[in-house]
């Protein structure tokens, strides 16, 4: 199966801390399309059923050998993942088939992709995990999805992003209302009807507004109380030097020139909700760990982006007046994800656009690390806090960077 391996072009890539050595791959250029079109900052693990006759070598790199998902990540963590399969195409289901399957454009060769046919793009990852990929592309036709949202999240984050379109209707609640009118919206809990709740341990708003009291950790779990924490968040002065306001960022540039941002793993979208309050389109990404969300964010009236942390973001370069992100960009990921996350951060910025990291926790013998990652990208510091994170205790010497960093004007690349 590994007969083509070298014989075209090779992909090779060394993880400079630990020496880590990917095998060279087979990789004809339209493998490489599909590579760069699928959006993946997670790492080059390959796994494709494609076949392209056509480059003279086969590109069907079915699995035959263990492969350690920890050695590609360069974390040199032991989880492996062993995929054996003969003939991994036949496992899927049709429409799993119909979606990847490179189709003929009615037109004849399009110029633009440079091809006869238009391959759609799934997480590469995707392929890994065929019995979950299986359930989620096995549904009627022009009928209803299964109302499947906590086993498609769970395949998504394991790294099949983007999923895989479908042709069926999603689920939906019964009672669906149109939603409240803007700007009473921003700050309203949206109607219960306005969520499929199946997911989800809490079964209403309710519920999630209450969680703030209990003692189990959910993610951002006071984040669904409007007349909580949030309403002062970025807004009221605080004492403590590690919350910035919205107002004294935006001060930092000159007035009207912070239009449109995103914030990234922004919760229940306040961020978003207190920019639009000052005219700033901000649009926010988010999963839904055990919470309706990105329903929570449109139902506000801000736009929700269902993107995980793994994924290049889905906007060009050099566009961004902002980049807003609380808590997520942390030291739970790994360091090669992280250095890519800021490089797409910095690519994403304009010249002279802002990157708001905000409550960005580590430990203290991290510091270095992160600092000197951080500085590898080129921002300017126009504001930096180092603080203590003492809410579990200071045994744990846990630290918080607060900065605000800039883009260059000029000289950014
Ligand atoms: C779904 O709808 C399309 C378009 O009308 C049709 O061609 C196809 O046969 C339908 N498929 C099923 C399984 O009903
Ligand atoms: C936002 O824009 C509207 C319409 O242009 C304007 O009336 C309002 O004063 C602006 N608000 C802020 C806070 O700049």
């Amino acid at each position: 199966m590994h007969a083509a391996r070298g014989s075209c072009c090779r992909i090779r890539r060394m993880d400079s801390s630990r020496g880590h050595r990917l095998p060279s791959l087979c990789a004809p250029p339209v493998f490489l399309f599909i590579l760069a079109a699928s959006n993946l900052v997670t790492f080059f693990v390959f796994s494709s059923t494609f076949s392209f006759s056509s480059s003279g070598c086969s590109a069907s790199s079915y699995f035959t050998s263990p492969l350690t998902a920890g050695a590609a990540a360069g974390d040199g963590a032991t989880v492996t993942a062993q995929v054996e399969r003969a003939s991994p195409a036949a496992d899927l289901p049709p429409e799993s088939l119909a979606f990847t399957a490179p189709q003929s454009f009615p037109f004849g060769r399009n110029p633009n992709s440079q091809s006869d046919v238009l391959i759609a793009p799934v997480g590469h990852p995707c392929e890994l995990f065929p019995a979950e990929l299986s359930r989620f592309m096995t549904y009627p036709v022009n009928g209803s999805c299964p109302d499947d949202e906590f086993e498609a999240q769970r395949l998504l984050l394991k790294g099949c992003e983007p999923l895989p379109r479908r042709r069926c209707r999603p689920a939906a609640h019964a009672d669906f209302v149109e939603p409240a009118a803007l700007p009473e919206s921003l700050w309203l809990t949206p109607p219960d009807s306005s969520v499929v709740w199946t997911a989800y341990t809490c079964k209403n708003y309710a519920c999630l507004i209450e969680r703030k009291n209990q003692k189990d950790f959910d993610d951002c779990k006071d984040c669904f109380d409007l007349e909580g924490r949030e309403k002062s968040r970025w807004v009221v002065p605080s004492d403590n030097p590690l919350d910035f306001s919205i107002d004294e960022v935006l001060r930092l540039k000159p007035p009207g020139t912070v239009r449109i941002g995103l914030d990234i793993g922004g919760g229940s979208g306040t961020f978003a909700v207190r920019m639009k309050e000052r005219n700033v389109t901000v649009v926010t990404t988010s999963m839904n760990l055990n919470g309706p969300f990105n329903s929570f964010i449109a139902a506000r009236g801000v736009i929700p982006l269902y993107l995980s942390i793994s994924q290049r973001l889905p906007i060009f370069d050099n566009t961004l007046d902002v980049v807003h992100s609380m808590h997520v960009i942390s030291n739970w990921i790994p360091d090669t994800l992280f250095h890519f996350i800021f490089f797409d951060i910095y690519r994403v910025l304009r010249p002279g656009g802002i990157f708001w990291l905000d409550h960005f926790f580590f430990v203290e013998e991290q510091m270095g690390k992160y600092v000197s990652m951080i500085d590898s990208v080129g921002f300017r510091r126009l504001k930096w806090v180092v603080g203590r994170k003492l809410d579990r205790g200071p045994e744990l010497k846990e630290m918080y960077i607060s900065a605000v960093l800039e883009k260059p004007l000029k000289n950014s690349w």
